[in-house]
């Protein structure tokens, strides 16, 4: 693992642009593994800024997202599709044909899709640099405590904390879906690099527990001590207990 500690989150996105933008560069059809959540907002932003101002260019990639609600439809305010497009798809000149989540709707089934979908990443070559943010209890995707270090894609039931965690994002009277489809631990693993980014001092003890604790199919994150090219991007808050 390789841990950079930065003084903000400023720091952590603009960091974290460098090696998307390195990938994007160097491999011809890159594939690029991508996250959702509040942590990389800024960093999707600022290649935005980049695809407008340097003309960082798009055309090439193809991305698989680590997660997607159970049963969502792609325009659901909700959805992760909807998340990708809005801070960043429809804003790059990517294929959105070549941009793919793990969908699972109420008449399909979780395990043929979970297959399809890692045949699917297997079939572009396998995924470059994988970004990844932390969940509070230690989740990476959505691989909640207790899953399996060598899982693959497949259906998961969220745990009560991460279904509080995420409650912020909808309304009152929204429905919150409590399954969702994401990538395995193993899935994950097998990218060729690994992007983590956490900052804040809600995220330091899961921090603690990925770098300094045992690997743990408690704690999800701590897989990532076996990936040889692991990249911990930190502010100084979420390092503050390391
Ligand atoms: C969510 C996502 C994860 C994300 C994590 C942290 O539940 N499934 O991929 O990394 O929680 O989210 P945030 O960046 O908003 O703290």
């Amino acid at each position: 693992m390789q841990i950079i500690i930065l003084d903000n989150p400023d720091q952590v996105a603009t960091h974290a642009e460098q090696w998307v933008t390195e990938v994007i560069k160097q491999k011809s059809t890159p594939v690029l593994g991508l996250a959702t959540g509040t942590t990389p907002i800024q960093l999707y932003k600022r290649l935005v800024q980049r695809h407008q101002t340097a003309q960082l260019s798009f055309a090439n990639v193809t991305t698989f997202n680590l997660d997607e609600y159970h049963n969502i439809a792609a325009d659901n305010a909700q959805s992760y599709r909807k998340f990708m497009k809005d801070n960043l798809f429809d804003h790059i000149d990517i294929d959105q044909n070549k941009t793919f989540l793990p969908i699972c709707q109420q008449d399909q089934n979780p395990r043929i899709q979970g297959l399809a979908y890692e045949k699917k990443i297997r079939n572009a070559g396998g995924i470059d640099l994988q970004i990844l943010g932390i969940g509070a209890n230690g989740h990476i995707g959505f691989n909640e405590p207790t899953s399996s270090l060598a899982s693959r894609t497949r259906i998961k039931t969220l745990t009560k904390q991460t279904l509080q965690d995420n409650s912020r994002l909808f309304d009152k009277d929204e429905y919150q879906p409590t399954m969702a489809m994401t990538m395995g631990i193993a899935t994950i693993l097998d990218a060729r690099y690994v992007l983590l980014m956490a900052t804040g001092t809600n995220k330091a003890a899961a921090v603690k527990q990925m770098i300094m604790g045992p690997v743990t199919a408690m704690c999800p994150a701590s897989a990532l001590q076996m990936h040889e090219n692991a990249i911990i991007l930190l502010d100084k808050e979420a390092a503050c207990e390391l």
